[in-house]
């Protein structure tokens, strides 16, 4: 049944049935890449999570394995929450968050040489509280690594009147821990729940690493490489985004320089994980939630996609910059290619792409005040009404004064004719020196991943009706310097083994 749905991507991971959320333990061992997930097989919806397991050697094929871990007798018989992949010394380990009743404790399972049969340990949890003293909003999600001998964990957490933080331990063996203190306290009376930016009351599934490639606690090279600590911004009301600061990690503790959102669809890419591959590449996942009703997604029979894998860049500005890996450009197929061309205010240009697979790469040159319009999945008769039509609309924009600075904005009012789904506009500030622009658009049915100059900008679509045309129009001297399109094969042919 999910399989029949034409709203189910073809080219992202999505879980063999039933529900998915974060991505877990993402990791590169000896030379298979390894993605875990949150998961539940009995239905699309959250609940009684397991982790799901699936491989791949080129991050574009994947191959389910059996289920990682399942809920059992003891603090994770609720479910196994999210958590982490680490090595010791040999013995690949996993760190998560174990949840019996409301709460949820570390607790740490070891696996076979190929990762695919994993024994709980019997210290579980391995951390039997929350630090005592503070009224904390919620404690889960992990983040491990080793400094010499010593491990460094990070748990999600939040102080209750004050803002989010990560609680920072530290262990010989992974197995009994010291808590040290707070690695950095969010400040949640800064702005409020509805900016973009709001740092929350919890932090969910923190990732700290040191950007440009070396390690935290090694000698930094350059001298100022930043460190980054990505967290996903959550409160029990609404908020749910991912942000990151920028700072320096030392000394136990972290001083922040700069908070930045890290994608502008939102709650569309959330609970972010990333790793280190083998040739030194940092690459991110992040959990495409739905935007269609818990009923829909029950019906649909499935639920959440995983987002193709990114890696993650230092830009000049000092933020993070975002590329799909270059690995998914194999899944291009047919072509068609538009030459460089001034295009003329209020005149679609006909691209003769349509499709709901593709990937398209643009370069364009916007004057000052200038618009670029790309419409995707567009019903073919633009003339028709509103109310029978359907766009989703990416726009390009530069403000009037010239200079480096304009916006990207995902405009959803029209991409359903569905009422019941979420259609909320999406935008951020878009960097473009000298009005130059390089777009990057991967559209997988619901699924739409978009990097401007490297900021991404991801979300979820439902259209309804065939239409798939690709359209492109401008407001304002807009220069199109190059326009590639490709449709995208699949990545899942025939039916999957429920049960691997
Ligand atoms: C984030 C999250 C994590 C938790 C997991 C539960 O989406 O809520 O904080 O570990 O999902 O599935």
């Amino acid at each position: 049944r999910a399989d029949a749905d034409p709203l189910r991507p073809r080219f992202h991971f999505v879980s063999p049935a039933g529900w998915l959320n974060d991505p877990n333990g993402v990791s590169h061992w000896n030379g298979t890449y390894h993605l875990f997930y949150q998961y539940n097989p009995e239905g699309a919806f959250h609940h009684r999570i397991q982790w799901g397991h699936a491989t791949s050697t080129d991050l574009v094929h994947w191959t389910d394995q059996p289920v990682a871990l399942e809920p059992s007798t003891g603090p994770d018989a609720d479910g196994c929450w999210s958590g982490v992949l680490v090595n010791d010394g040999g013995t690949p380990t996993l760190v998560y968050s174990g949840r019996l009743g409301e709460k949820e404790l570390p607790c740490v399972a070891v696996g076979s040489a190929d990762l695919l049969s994993w024994s709980k340990i019997p210290q579980n949890p391995v951390i039997a509280a929350p630090p005592a003293g503070v009224e904390i909003t919620a404690y889960r999600d992990h983040c491990v690594w080793r400094e010499g001998s010593i491990w460094r964990q990070l748990v999600g957490s939040g102080i209750r009147g004050r803002g989010g933080t990560a609680f920072l331990y530290e262990s010989g063996d992974l197995r009994s821990w010291e808590y040290v203190g707070p690695l950095f306290i969010g400040d949640a009376s800064q702005g409020d729940p509805a900016d973009t930016d709001w740092t929350g009351t919890m932090w969910e599934c923190v990732d700290l690493f040191r950007a440009g490639g070396g390690s935290l606690g090694t000698v930094r090279t350059p001298a100022d490489a930043p460190d980054v600590l990505v967290f996903s911004a959550w409160d029990d009301g609404d908020t749910r985004h991912p942000l990151y600061w920028t700072g320096r990690y030392s000394e136990n503790s972290f001083e922040p320089a700069g908070l930045h959102r890290l994608d502008y669809g939102g709650r569309f890419f959330y609970a972010p994980q990333s790793f280190r591959d083998q040739s030194g590449r940092r690459i991110m996942f992040g959990w495409l939630q739905e935007g269609r009703s818990n009923a829909a997604m029950v019906e649909a029979g499935w639920s959440g996609v995983m987002s193709l894998p990114r890696v993650t860049t230092l830009a000049d500005d000092g933020t993070l910059r975002f590329a799909p890996v270059p690995e998914i450009e194999k899944l291009r197929r047919d072509h068609v290619g538009l030459p460089e061309q001034e295009l003329v205010p209020g005149a679609p240009v006909p691209t003769w792409v349509s499709g709901n697979q593709l990937d398209l790469e643009l370069d364009v040159q916007l004057e000052p005040g200038a618009l670029l319009r790309l419409g995707l999945l567009g019903s073919a008769d633009n003339g028709a009404s509103d109310s029978s039509r359907e766009e989703t609309v990416i726009e390009l924009c530069r403000t009037t004064e010239g200079g480096s600075q304009g916006t990207l904005r995902l405009d959803r009012t029209q991409s359903s004719l569905d009422p019941t789904v979420d259609v909320d506009d999406k935008s951020g500030p878009l960097p473009m020196p000298d009005g130059r622009v390089h777009l990057r658009v991967l559209v997988d049915r619901s699924a739409v991943e978009i990097f401007a100059n490297g900021k991404p900008l991801t979300a979820r679509v439902y259209p309804t009706l065939a239409g798939e045309h690709v359209s492109i129009a401008a407001e304002g001297t807009v220069r199109l310097l190059s326009f590639d399109a490709w449709t995208m094969a699949e990545i899942f042919g025939g039916a999957r083994n429920l049960f691997p």
